[in-house]
């Protein structure tokens, strides 16, 4: 079969998809997590996997970065490929200094001002999008068998990474509640209920825009260990 941009059969990909902006993140997950693995997509090197975590089945594809990215994987995934669920394991930027580098995140809804909502069903225009309930008690309960903390909070996905003004986080932590920014989460909810299924995100912090800290590109590769670790057990 295969899609514009995903040139796989159906069978060829699991119920669970954990998704990384960084397609060569997806690489790294498979070759170090998973077993039996076979490459589902190469379209734009934007790779995906299948492979079987403790004997059971997970794939784990590349999301790219910010909402358009994530709006078509993840659209193509539910509608054409028959995916259940969705999970985004991601970085970003705290925006209160109660956020520590490597916190893990559970996104409990994402606000953003883009329009993709509106845009994609014409019907939905509302600032907050949420993930499933079923799902995030899930990751919740993981996170705990695995002794890893978690910090619950609504997440701000923006469009724009370089804002002339930094300065205007402090506006949207205040308003809207957001501890923390990425770029992907609003879209990737809005597409699970537009389609009838699930998603959920999990983070870990790589940045601070209030004390300007920031990760390595290796120390966020072991920090990123505890997320896949809670996300991987969703394999079934
Ligand atoms: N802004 C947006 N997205 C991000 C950031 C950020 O500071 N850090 C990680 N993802």
């Amino acid at each position: 079969m295969g899609t514009p941009h995903i040139n796989a059969e159906k069978g060829d990909i699991a119920k669970t998809v954990l998704m990384p902006g960084d397609p060569l993140r997806a690489k790294f997950i498979a070759d170090n997590y998973l077993e039996n693995v076979k490459r589902f997509n190469t379209v734009r090197n934007m790779f995906g996997y299948t492979g079987t975590y403790q004997g059971k089945p997970i794939s784990v594809m590349g999301s790219g970065m910010g909402m358009p990215s994530i709006g078509i994987y993840s659209y193509e995934l539910y509608k054409f490929f028959d995916v259940e669920r969705i999970v985004r394991i991601g970085s970003c930027g705290a925006y209160t200094d109660e956020i520590d580098l490597y916190d893990v995140l559970l996104a409990t809804s994402a606000y953003s001002e883009s329009s993709y909502a509106k845009v994609q069903s014409g019907t939905y225009d509302e600032a907050y999008t949420y993930p499933t309930k079923s799902l995030n008690d899930t990751l919740e309960k993981h996170a705990s068998d695995l002794d890893i903390p978690i910090r619950k909070g609504v997440i701000h996905s923006s469009d724009v990474f370089y804002r002339e003004n930094f300065d205007d986080y402090k506006t949207i932590y205040k308003e809207h509640n957001a501890i923390a920014v990425e770029m992907e989460s609003f879209a990737l909810f809005h597409n699970a209920k537009m389609t009838g299924k699930e998603a959920a995100c999990i983070l870990t912090v790589s940045d601070s825009l209030v004390t300007k800290e920031a990760t390595s590109a290796e120390e966020r590769q072991n920090a990123f260990t505890k997320m896949m670790e809670i996300a991987l057990s969703l394999a079934e």
